[in-house]
């Protein structure tokens, strides 16, 4: 590349930079290196962003501690804060008071900035009997549709119409519980059907729900607030609904970011380790430590952490995406990056986001040898990458970018780095505490 690069820190933006600075802000990372050392988690995105909306319920001031500092928490703050409640934040606490919200509507600005922002329909429906939230559309990971949103809180009572783009939901009769089956276990669908259902008149059984962590978060704070819930973290969940005058605001700690963790162990595997991982329970990762053992790293699990280092070379082993306790798609880009330096071939199947695989086409760039057909990917296992400039196509892709800069010979340059902002928390700084040579700049 040949313009001119200029250090810069995260915390800096190109609006607050001098004009005469202002420009792209990009990652840049020095190849041939190794990760060692240990790396404490924050809290789920998935999960905090949740928790902040389930606050809506609890008319009054909600605290939740372990919340990530990242850009789409922040989104999700402005939405809050839209909605008439009043947002503190103070380090990884945050303070939440929805005593005065009264606006039922969630602007396009904010939903097409966030997907996410959708979570606030339950608990909007919930606590008024109505919503009015900007339709989400698709986003760089496909159509991302919300019809089994939709079908399920139908079933509760709800009626939707469409607006000149706006998803108008009513309840006029009130909510009434009843036996809900998914399609698939969507997480987003799963979330606000209980946000819904705490207050619905009966019992609701959500049948094939999802079985994320972040789901069993979420239900541990509901109840925490006076909802009945049980039997979250399985297929079946039941919600006995009490009334809304039941639900008070409550104290909650965030659960670990389990993909967060995910990301670094991969990294380790990578890049030999041993890294320790904190923060984190490893029941949530079963699948991805059964992968990583497979591939020839080593896992331990004590009270220090989950600790990967590796000395044997990458093997193969052919994986896919499924609803957890599966393969999580959020770490598919980071097993691509191993796979592609893995001797012999691997199949990835991705069965979530169609548009995932955007990544294998930057992983090329740095000499990966990937053939992408419908949801599947050949990758054929390379001796070494070359640094090159690439672009985040999604946050976990940027994330297994940045490690595959680390892991490559020369530098990388990678753009479009807002996208990893958005998810982890002072991904840079963490890594380079592990020993990685990664930094801002802008060019
Ligand atoms: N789907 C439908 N209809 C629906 C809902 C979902 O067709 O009504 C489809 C989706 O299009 C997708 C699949 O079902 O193909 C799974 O969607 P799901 O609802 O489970 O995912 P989500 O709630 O939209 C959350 C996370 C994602 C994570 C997925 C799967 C949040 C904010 N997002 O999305 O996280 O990949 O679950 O685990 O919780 C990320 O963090 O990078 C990320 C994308």
């Amino acid at each position: 590349m040949s313009e001119e690069i200029i250090d810069v820190q995260e915390s800096e933006t190109t609006e607050n930079l001098r004009p005469e600075r202002r420009s792209e802000k990009i990652i840049v990372v020095q190849g041939n290196k190794t990760l060692k050392g240990s790396v404490t988690v924050s809290g789920a995105k998935n999960s905090a962003l949740k928790l902040m909306a389930a606050s809506i319920l609890g008319q009054g001031k909600t605290l939740l501690h372990n919340v990530p500092h990242i850009s789409d928490i922040d989104v999700m703050g402005d939405v809050i804060q839209y909605l008439g409640a009043t947002v503190e934040r103070d380090g990884h606490d945050m303070s939440i008071d929805t005593t005065a919200l009264n606006s039922l509507e969630t602007p396009y600005e904010l939903v097409s900035k966030m997907r996410a922002s959708i979570a606030v329909l339950g608990p909007l429906i919930g606590r008024f009997g109505h919503a009015r939230v900007a339709m989400p559309g698709g986003c760089q990971l496909g159509a991302r549709k919300i019809d089994m949103h939709l079908v399920g809180l139908e079933r509760l009572g709800v009626t939707f119409t469409i607006d000149h783009g706006f998803l108008e939901a009513s309840a006029p009769k009130g909510l009434v519980g009843k036996p809900v089956l998914l399609e698939f276990p969507s997480v987003g669908a799963t979330e606000n059907l209980l946000m819904a259902a705490v207050v619905a008149e009966g019992t609701t059984i959500v049948e094939n729900a999802a079985r994320e962590p972040e789901i069993v978060d979420l239900a541990n704070m509901l109840n925490s607030m006076g909802a009945r819930i049980s039997g979250a973290g399985n297929a079946d969940i039941e919600i006995e609904g009490v009334t809304l005058d039941a639900l008070h605001p409550c104290e909650h700690t965030t659960v670990g970011d389990r993909i967060e963790a995910g990301t670094f162990l991969a990294g380790a595997a990578l890049l030999t380790g041993p890294v320790t991982v904190k923060g984190i329970d490893p029941a949530f990762l079963r699948m991805a430590i059964m992968k990583l053992e497979a591939m020839g790293a080593t896992v331990v699990i004590d009270e220090a952490g989950i600790t990967v280092s590796r000395e044997k070379p990458l093997t193969a082993t052919d994986i896919q995406t499924l609803p957890h306790p599966g393969f999580p798609t959020d770490l598919q880009a980071q097993f691509m990056l191993l796979a592609a330096l893995a001797e012999g071939n691997t199949i990835i199947t991705e069965n979530i986001f169609e548009n995932r695989f955007m990544f294998a086409s930057e992983l090329a760039r740095m000499g990966a040898d990937i053939t992408i057909e419908g949801h599947h990917a050949l990758v054929r296992g390379v001796k070494s990458l070359q640094g090159a400039p690439v672009s985040c196509t999604d946050l976990r892709a940027g994330a297994a970018l940045v490690l595959a800069g680390i892991a490559a010979e020369g530098q990388t340059q990678i753009h479009e780095v807002e996208h990893i902002s958005r998810g982890y928390e002072d991904y840079v700084g963490k890594l380079c505490s592990l020993g990685a040579d990664v930094h801002y700049a802008l060019v």
